[in-house]
């Protein structure tokens, strides 16, 4: 389990991740995206998650760099949008990443939804980039079992990551089981269930025990579940909160009670029928 906002986790080709980051969906390019980032670094945080669908991946890289922080010290996670996905497109995709975020490498490149009938050649096109040392690792987002299962079974570069909406009312345990079996990160995206679990009753109490609030009762959870959280804001002062989750401990009765507020239910698409 990670101990402060910097801790590393190590994936399973030996690259070390944060096991915090700032994600940045919805938030838009230029000035917010590049306020955003800046305050997220100025406060400890040293992952980023972008992907080439939220159209800010310029202000990623502004940010960034205006930060002061190496970026060598800095987790930056990008991603193929589904109509970028096939071989050749995937390579083009990856090539423009780069070129707007003013970068030579990326840290992790994801696939962001798992295509049918296009993934497995997105993925040969993944694993080409890696090996060629254009990016540190490679995954998967929004893939359930059977798509893991599927790629499993042909890939020569195992996944390292799947991250997948995750939060108390969406737990994932088969998947969870699943990749902590395989030795692929589960990653939180929506960790918040954006913004919506807010006023959920045993949460809510938990934040009064511990004069903390919901969001860092529900971030806090993810950590102590080895689930990479990615939480995102536009406000400094939510950057700053949403971090600051290392000086409480939640009991293993209380991350059951959490649990077990699980209801199956998604904010975003089920990947099954995603079709975009
Ligand atoms: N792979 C995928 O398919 C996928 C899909 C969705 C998201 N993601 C990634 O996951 C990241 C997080 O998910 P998300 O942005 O959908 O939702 P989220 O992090 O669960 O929630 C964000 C929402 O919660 C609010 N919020 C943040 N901190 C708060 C706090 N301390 N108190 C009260 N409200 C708070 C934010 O408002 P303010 O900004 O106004 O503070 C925003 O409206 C994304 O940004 C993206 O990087 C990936």
């Amino acid at each position: 389990m990670i101990e402060n906002l910097q801790d590393t986790v190590t994936l399973n080709n030996g690259v070390k991740i944060p096991g915090f980051g700032l994600g940045v969906y919805k938030v838009e390019d230029g000035d917010v995206t590049v306020a955003s980032v800046k305050a997220a670094l100025k406060h400890g945080y040293r992952s980023i998650d972008t992907a080439s669908f939220y159209d800010n991946e310029k202000g990623v890289g502004q940010g960034i760099r205006e930060s002061g922080v190496p970026r060598e010290e800095i987790f930056v996670t990008s991603k193929v949008w589904n109509d970028e996905q096939g071989y050749e497109s995937t390579l083009q995709a990856f090539e423009k990443s780069l070129e707007k975020l003013g970068m030579d490498y990326l840290d992790l490149y994801l696939i962001h939804w798992p295509v049918k009938g296009k993934f497995k050649d997105t993925w040969k096109a993944m694993e080409e980039l890696y090996e060629k040392g254009k990016v540190r690792a490679i995954g998967v987002s929004n893939f359930h079992v059977h798509h893991l299962q599927d790629l499993l079974a042909d890939c020569h570069v195992k996944p390292v990551i799947d991250q997948v909406e995750y939060h108390p009312h969406l737990t994932q345990e088969k998947l969870k089981a699943f990749c902590e079996e395989e030795n692929i990160q589960l990653e939180a995206w929506s960790p918040l269930k954006k913004g919506r679990l807010m006023d959920e009753p045993i949460i809510s109490g938990l934040a009064d025990k511990y004069n903390k609030t919901s969001a860092q009762v529900i971030l806090r959870w993810d950590v102590q579940n080895n689930v990479i959280t990615i939480p995102k804001s536009t406000h400094e002062h939510r950057i700053q909160e949403n971090a600051d989750i290392f000086d409480f401990e939640l009991t293993d009765e209380e991350m059951k009670k959490i649990s077990g507020l699980n209801k199956d239910e998604r904010t975003g698409k089920n990947p099954d029928s995603f079709d975009e």
